[in-house]
């Protein structure tokens, strides 16, 4: 059983689970720092959930953020990714479903998310769990590196 909870501390575990996940997320990315870990758990804007095995490890991480716009109480999630060893045993679809009661319980009316179509583990995911694709162009402006 996966069991999920919102991270509340940053520790040398979270840190090194981190610095394991985000390269298999992003190639270009480099793992957060610990006090940038500290800011996102932090944040009243983001919560990091955590999924854990049944020995504890941490196998899988998600980013919900939740902000209040003129529209209302909006979320997305970011970041979603379980190790190559822990994938297809439900800790996607446990750290989902977890952002999507934290997204409610904080009153948000929507959730989005993006997704490219190669990702296809990750499309199925957010179909599976009530997600709809959406006809909109979605738009990246990269900044210059300071
Ligand atoms: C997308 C991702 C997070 C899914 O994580 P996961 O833990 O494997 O997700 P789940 O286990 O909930 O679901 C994956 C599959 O396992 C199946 N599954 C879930 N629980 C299961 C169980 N108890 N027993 C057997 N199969 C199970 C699901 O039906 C699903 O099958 P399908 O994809 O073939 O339809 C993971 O593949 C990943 O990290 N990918 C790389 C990064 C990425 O693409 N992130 C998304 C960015 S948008």
């Amino acid at each position: 059983m996966t069991r999920v909870e919102p991270a509340a501390v940053v520790d040398e575990e979270l840190v090194q689970a981190v610095a394991r996940l985000v390269p298999q997320l992003s190639r270009s990315a480099p793992p957060p720092t610990a006090a940038e870990l500290a800011a996102i758990v932090s944040s009243p804007a983001t919560t990091l959930f955590v999924a854990r095995d049944d020995g504890g490890r941490i196998i899988g991480v998600l980013t919900l953020a939740v902000f209040c716009i003129p529209t209302g109480v909006r979320a997305w999630i970011e970041d979603v990714v379980v190790d190559g060893r822990a994938r297809g045993s439900g800790a996607g679809r446990a750290l989902v479903r977890a952002a999507l009661e934290g997204a409610a319980a904080q009153g948000a009316r929507t959730v989005d998310l993006t997704s490219r179509p190669d990702r296809e583990a990750a499309n199925r995911l957010y179909l599976r769990e009530g997600f709809e694709a959406r006809k909109t162009n979605v738009y990246r402006y990269t900044a210059e590196p300071s």
